[in-house]
Parts: structure tokens; C-alpha cells; sequence
């Protein structure tokens, strides 16, 4: 293993590349380096900041020490560059991994992978071929609130779980009277916007904590039909705003999850699971507990029902904690569950959810009856 991991990192500026990627994560992990399990020198890691415009390239790459590219194509033919990472707009994604995976990088990628599944596919098989080290984020699972939820798990603490309820959304305006908090190309299918991929990535991970889904019945609309982008311009809608959707999971277990652009969320990306011993509900920020029955003795109030205890757990470093062990996967060989693999059932259940919303019947979700993996 040479001492040196160079990473190329295209989308650095957009929101997800420059704050979560590169700022919370890389940046400070370039500054630690990669510590070998055998306590030898620490793996140096040299950022390459991959994207189209030079002067935000540069500013950017002067904050941290790394250097920049306008030239992707030449980022991915360049021996010296051992990992891609991919930020950008999903449609243009699948091209350049491809590429890098055929040049014989380690690919990392935001979520989805691809829009379609069979892109997703074809890009596992690839990796796999190669013999290369693939990655998606996961970054829910790397919250407190969701490492403490693992831990139940794992722990058995809920019993054998029975039913799982998830919602994450919020309101994104519509441009009109003040900015859009999300950017435009999210609404517009051909410009690689989408509700389904972009939030049933997340919900596939969260779910297989229980078990893997096998079976959907979608309910989506679209109830804003015009909405303004970052210069002010009208543009149709093309994306569903809302999904709701009934599962089946592999092990009996039923689930419910919706995630929407038209709600006004009392929590953040909220997991309720019902085990037969214990109750979790769960967001990024923490996780409670209840063994209460909440039955007909309940009384009506204004807060949670009955009495719920704060499950401890470490802070999260979402985003770096997931890059650290994927680095560490590809420099030391050290186990990494959070590959193309699960972006290729992510994308199998997003297009069931795809197919069962458009016939509105229920949709199987190809696939093995791999156990769950992330508990
Ligand atoms: N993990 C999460 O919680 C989370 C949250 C939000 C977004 N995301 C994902 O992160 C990715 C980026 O989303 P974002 O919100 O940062 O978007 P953004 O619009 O802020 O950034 C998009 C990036 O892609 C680049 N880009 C856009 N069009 C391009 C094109 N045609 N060719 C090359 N580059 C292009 C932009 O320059 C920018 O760097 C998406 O895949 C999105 O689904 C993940």
C-alpha cells in the first residue's frame, strides 16, 4: 500500500460536496491522515477538487490545501488518482463512474447511485469484474439517534419486530415569494430530479435494519405543479412531491413510510419501530424507548404518551464516520457493508415503488433474501 490515497472529488460545489463532504469530512480527515492498524506511518490523503467553474474551484481548493480540475475526463485517466468521489447531479452520475471504475479507481458515491436500476446494476457488476472498492453514503445511519436504534437492535432490546412507521419531508417553497430551499433540478425528472430515488435510498438502509423489503404499494402526486428556479423562471414540475408507500418486509413485518416536499414536519426524519418487548422512535438526534402499553387508561396530553426513555449514544459524524471506514476499506482491506450492492437494492426498491405508484396494484421487489446487514 503506497502511503499516499489521492481522492478526486467532483461536486464540491454544490451543497452536499462542500459542506458535507468536504468540509465536515475530508478536510479534517486529510489533516489526520489514515492511521494503519499496525501503527506505522499514517496513509497521507491528497484532495483533487473536481468541478466546472475555476475561480470556485480555486477559491475552494486555496481554503484547504487541495488541488482543482476543470478537466474530469483527465481526473479519471490519471494513474495517481486511486479513489473517485461523485457529488454531482444524479443523471451525470452513473457515466463517470463508470468510467472511473473501467480506469480502476475506488469509487465513492453520494445517493442514488442511478435513477434507473438497471444503471445500478450494471455498475455493481463492474466493480465486482474489477475487483474494486465501491461505497454510497448511508448517512442516517451514522446519526445518534439511528446508531442508537442499531444498537436495540442488535441488542435485541425490542423483541422481534413487528411493524415500522417512517416520514421525512418538509416544506420547499415554491419559489415564488422567497428562495426555493432545494435546487430546482430536484423537480425536474430530466435534469436528474426525483422524490423516489432521491429519499427511498435513504428508507431502503433504514428498513433493512428490520429486514429487506420484498413487496410495495405506492401512493404519489404531485400537488405543486409550477415552481420557480434560482433565477426566478417558472418550470413545470416533473417529480412527484409526495410518496406514501405500504411494505412488506422479507422476515413478516409491515411497514408504512412517506417522505414529501408538502409537509411541516413535528420531527426530522423520524423511524417508529414496534418490537414485540419495546417501542423505538427514532431521528438523527436521539432515540426513545417505551415498554408502556399506552392502552385505554392513557390520558390525553400535549406531549409524548405514557413515559419514554433517552437511549444513550455517541455523538454522530455522519458523513466522516462513513468516509473514514470506506477509506479504510480501501488502504487497510478493513470490512465495509455500505457498497454498490446496497445501492442496487435501493434502486430495485425505488422503481417497485416506481411501478406500483404507476398501476397503483402492489409491486415485488426483485432480489435475494440476503439478512440484513447494518444492525
Ligand atoms: N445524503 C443526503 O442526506 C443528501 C441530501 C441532499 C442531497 N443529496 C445528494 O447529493 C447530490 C448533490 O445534491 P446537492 O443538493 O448538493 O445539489 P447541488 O445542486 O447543490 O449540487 C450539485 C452539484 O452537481 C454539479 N452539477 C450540476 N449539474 C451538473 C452537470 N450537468 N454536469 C456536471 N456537474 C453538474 C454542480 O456544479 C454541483 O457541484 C445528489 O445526488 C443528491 O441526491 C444527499
Amino acid at each position: 500500500m503506497s502511503r499516499q490515497l489521492t481522492i478526486a472529488v467532483a461536486g464540491v460545489t454544490g451543497r452536499m460536496g462542500s459542506a458535507r463532504h468536504l468540509r465536515e469530512a475530508l478536510v479534517p480527515l486529510a489533516a489526520e491522515g489514515l492511521r494503519p492498524p499496525d501503527g506505522t506511518e499514517p496513509v497521507r490523503l491528497r484532495l483533487v477538487l473536481v468541478g466546472r467553474d475555476a475561480s470556485v474551484l480555486e477559491r475552494l481548493a486555496a481554503t484547504c490545501g487541495a488541488g482543482w480540475t476543470t478537466d474530469l475526463d483527465a481526473v479519471l485517466a490519471d494513474p495517481g488518482v486511486d479513489v473517485y468521489f461523485d457529488a454531482r447531479r444524479p443523471d451525470v452520475r452513473p457515466a463517470a463512474v463508470s468510467v472511473a471504475l473501467e480506469a480502476g479507481k475506488h469509487v465513492y458515491v453520494e445517493k442514488p447511485l442511478a435513477l434507473e436500476a438497471a444503471e445500478a446494476e450494471a455498475l455493481a457488476k463492474l466493480s465486482r469484474e474489477r475487483g474494486l472498492r465501491t461505497g454510497i453514503v448511508h448517512d442516517k445511519l451514522f446519526t445518534p439517534g439511528y446508531i442508537a436504534l442499531r444498537r436495540l437492535l442488535a441488542a435485541g432490546t425490542l423483541g422481534a419486530v413487528v411493524d415500522v412507521r417512517g416520514a421525512f419531508g418538509y416544506w420547499v417553497h415554491d419559489g415564488t415569494d422567497r428562495p426555493a430551499q432545494r435546487p430546482s433540478w430536484n423537480f425536474r425528472r430530466e435534469a436528474g430530479g426525483s422524490l423516489i430515488p432521491d429519499l427511498f435510498t435513504h428508507w431502503s438502509y433504514l428498513l433493512e435494519l428490520v429486514g429487506r423489503p420484498v413487496a410495495v404499494a405506492a401512493l404519489t402526486a404531485t400537488h405543486v405543479a409550477e415552481r420557480r428556479d434560482e433565477r426566478g423562471n417558472a418550470y413545470p414540475v416533473t417529480v412527484e412531491d409526495v410518496a406514501h408507500v405500504l411494505l412488506r418486509l422479507d422476515n413478516g413485518a409491515t411497514a408504512s413510510v412517506s417522505s414529501s416536499w408538502v409537509e411541516r414536519p413535528f420531527t426530522p426524519f423520524t423511524l417508529v419501530v414496534h418490537g414485540l418487548r419495546a417501542t423505538a422512535h427514532v431521528t438523527p438526534a436521539g432515540c426513545w424507548i417505551t415498554e408502556e402499553a399506552m392502552g385505554d387508561g392513557a390520558p390525553w396530553s400535549d406531549g409524548p404518551v405514557g413515559v419514554w426513555r433517552s437511549v444513550p449514544s455517541p455523538p454522530g459524524y455522519e458523513f466522516r464516520a462513513q468516509w473514514l471506514a470506506f477509506l479504510r476499506h480501501v488502504a487497510f482491506d478493513e470490512p465495509f457493508p455500505w457498497t454498490f450492492a446496497s445501492a442496487v437494492r435501493a434502486a430495485r426498491l425505488c422503481a417497485a415503488i416506481e411501478a406500483s405508484a404507476a398501476v397503483g396494484a402492489w409491486s415485488e421487489v426483485p432480489g435475494d433474501s440476503a439478512p440484513p446487514i447494518h444492525a
